[in-house]
C-alpha cells in the first residue's frame, strides 16, 4: 500500500502550494537575463489547458522579444501614469519603466465577440444587455484563468512575475493595437512580465483563511461597510501593495 489515496496526494499538493505561495510580483527585473525560447512555450502550454466558458478559449498571447516594442509599451504606461496623476486618481502607481527591461513580456489579448458563445439573446433588448454583461464577465474570468496558469508556470520555473492591467481604456487600445498588429475587433486585456527579480522579492500580505472562507452561509464577520473599505483604501492599500507582509501595520 502506498500511504496516499488517489484523493490525498499530499506531496503533489505541497509541490503546487510551494509554487502558489512563492508566486510573487516584482516590478523590476534583471535586465541582462535572456529567457530561453522554450520557457515561453512551457509557460503558454500551461495557459492552453485552462478552463473557459463554453470551452471557447478566448485568449491570444503575443510574446514580445523586440526591445523597441518593449520600450514603446513602457513609454505608453509612463504616459498613462502621468495622466492618472493629473486626474488626481491617487492610486499608488509603480514605476512602469520596469516593463522596458523585463526579460519576459507577453501581451494578453481577447476577443469580445466570443461573448456570443455564452448565454445571450442577441436581439438588442434590455434583457440581452444584462446577459451580455454577464457574458463579458465569463469572458474575462476565462482569460484570467488562463493567464493565471501562465503566471504559475513562470513561478514554477523560478521566475518572478508582474500582472499589469492598467490598459483597459479606449486610448490605450488605440495606442497598443497598431504597435502589435492586433486586429481592431480584439482587445488588449493585460500584460504579463516575468524574469529574475532585480532586487530580492518580498511576500505581500494575504488575508487569513478564515477571512475568505465561509461554511454553508456567508459569515458576516467577513462583511465590510463602504466606510471600512474606504478606510482600508486610504490606510492599508499602499502598504499591502508595496511592503513585505511583516511590515504591514
Ligand atoms: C487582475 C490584476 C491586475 C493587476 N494590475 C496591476 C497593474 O496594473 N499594475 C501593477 O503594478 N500591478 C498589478 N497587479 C499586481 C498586483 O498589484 C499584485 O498581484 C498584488 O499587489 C499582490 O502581490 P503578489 O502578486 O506579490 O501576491 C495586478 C494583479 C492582478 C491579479
Amino acid at each position: 500500500m502506498s500511504g496516499e489515496s488517489q484523493y490525498d496526494q499530499r506531496a503533489r499538493y505541497d509541490a503546487l502550494m510551494e509554487v502558489a505561495r512563492n508566486r510573487m510580483t516584482t516590478r523590476q527585473f534583471d535586465p541582462n537575463y535572456v529567457v530561453p525560447r522554450e520557457h515561453y512555450e512551457l509557460i503558454l502550454e500551461a495557459a492552453r489547458h485552462a478552463p473557459s466558458g463554453a470551452n471557447a478559449q478566448p485568449w491570444h498571447y503575443i510574446v514580445i522579444t523586440k526591445p523597441e516594442i518593449k520600450k514603446a509599451i513602457a513609454d505608453y504606461f509612463v504616459e498613462e501614469q502621468r495622466l492618472r496623476a493629473r486626474l488626481k486618481m491617487k492610486f499608488p502607481t509603480p514605476n512602469y519603466r520596469g516593463l522596458e527591461t523585463a526579460p519576459g513580456l507577453i501581451v494578453v489579448a481577447s476577443d469580445f465577440r466570443w461573448t456570443r458563445a455564452f448565454p445571450v439573446l442577441l436581439d438588442g433588448s434590455d434583457l440581452d444587455r444584462k446577459y451580455h454583461e454577464n457574458a463579458e464577465r465569463i469572458l474575462l474570468q476565462s482569460v484570467a484563468a488562463s493567464t493565471m496558469s501562465a503566471h504559475l508556470a513562470a513561478a514554477a520555473l523560478g521566475y518572478n512575475v508582474w500582472w499589469i492591467t492598467a490598459i483597459g481604456q479606449e486610448h490605450a487600445q488605440r495606442a497598443l493595437k497598431p504597435l502589435l498588429g492586433v486586429p481592431d475587433e480584439l482587445a488588449v486585456i493585460d500584460i504579463f512580465c516575468f524574469g529574475p527579480a532585480a532586487k530580492p522579492p518580498y511576500k505581500r500580505w494575504k488575508k487569513d483563511l478564515n477571512q475568505i472562507m465561509n461554511w454553508d452561509r456567508f459569515d458576516m464577520a467577513n462583511y465590510m461597510t463602504i466606510e471600512q473599505i474606504d478606510a482600508w483604501v486610504k490606510d492599508k492599500r499602499s502598504q499591502v501593495m508595496y511592503r513585505d507582509e511583516s511590515k504591514v501595520d
